[in-house]
């Protein structure tokens, strides 16, 4: 059975989802053929491979992949390699076409040493081969570098561009999803439509309903409404209510640590849930209860301490 992330992967820039100040840059450079080097910089799963893979076949239309080389981390990055495979690539003869392209994926991890070698190679070859880097942070990148390149930022997908995804393959998947499971795919892929793609293709092998609950289990991810919930109950005095909800948690199977992690973050981030001094007392024993677990204790006893403490302290 086919990757989606293959299936899936945009082969024009009209495809691309968001992104549109990089992709009218990479379409104007297009239009008045300059290319240049170029820095794709931006958070995991936006576009860039993407992107970068786009514009070779506009360029290159049939002979694209004779023209066009993508190195990725898992390909031999040191200097040795940049030196032979790299440089025999870029100083060889482009195939109908005025020059190549080479596509330095996760470039984050080149080496110094190796991005000192590609800064004298783009100079030398710079008539024959263009050099495009996709990092995740651009500081990755020497500064000599950073300053051969243009520089396109690719931006975090918003929770629109996401649902216009979804959308997009639970149509040609024949997917039923609802709102509730759509908020939970966006809220735990974080905007990389690598990782939402491979979640819903795995989700998609069981069932073809999609149901937010299922999305959390499947993604190892807690859900912080859930979590939320348990504690309001503790807070407003029900503790056997709260239990309830905590054991429905627990019962998956779910990381202890993260659990107190995201506790944690909902009591002092919701300043609506607790007031400022009952606050303080809470985390004392949050951490308490963390330092505990650390030490062997069990951890559904722990967290029913924990809720029991919460139902007290109103009175
Ligand atoms: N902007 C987008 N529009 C449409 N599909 C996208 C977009 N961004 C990512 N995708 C989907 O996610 C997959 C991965 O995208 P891509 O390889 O371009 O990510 P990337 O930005 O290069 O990430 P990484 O930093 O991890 O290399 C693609 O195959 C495609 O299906
Ligand atoms: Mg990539």
């Amino acid at each position: 059975m086919a990757l989606w992330i293959e299936k899936y992967r945009p082969t024009s820039f009209d495809e691309v989802i968001g992104q549109k100040d990089s992709i009218e840059k990479l379409k104007a450079m297009l239009k008045k053929g300059d290319i240049q080097h170029m820095i794709l910089s931006g958070p995991p799963g936006v576009g860039k491979t993407t992107s970068a893979v786009v514009l070779a076949r506009e360029i290159f239309g049939d002979v694209w992949t004779q023209n066009f080389m993508e190195l990725n981390a898992s390909d031999d990055r040191k200097l040795s390699v940049i030196q032979g495979k790299v440089k025999e690539f870029a100083r060889s003869k482009p195939l109908g076409a005025p020059f190549k392209m080479i596509l330095f994926d996760e470039a984050d991890s080149l080496t110094q040493e190796a991005q000192q070698a590609l800064r004298r190679m783009m100079e030398e070859y710079s008539a024959t081969c263009r050099f495009l880097f996709s990092v995740n942070y651009q500081t990755n990148i020497i500064e000599p570098l950073q300053s051969r390149c243009a520089i396109l930022r690719f931006q975090p997908l918003s929770k629109q561009d996401v649902f216009e995804f979804i959308d997009r393959l639970s149509k040609n998947e024949g997917l039923t999803i609802d709102g509730d499971a759509k908020e939970a795919l966006e809220s735990v892929s974080r905007g990389d439509l690598r990782a939402l793609t491979n979640l819903l293709q795995s989700l998609a092998n069981v069932s073809k309903v999609i149901l937010s609950h299922t999305v959390y289990i499947n993604s190892g991810v807690l859900d912080g409404s859930k979590i939320k919930e348990g504690l309001k109950l503790a807070i407003s005095g029900d503790y056997s209510k709260a239990r309830e909800v905590f054991l429905s948690i627990l019962d998956k199977g779910i990381n202890t640590k993260e659990l107190v992690g995201q506790i944690f973050d909902i009591i002092t981030s919701s300043e609506d849930i607790l007031d400022k001094k009952s606050r303080g007392y809470a985390i004392e024993k949050l951490a308490e209860v963390d330092y505990r677990i650390v030490e062997g204790a069990t951890p559904f006893i722990q967290f029913q301490s924990f809720l029991a403490f919460l139902s007290a302290l109103k009175r």
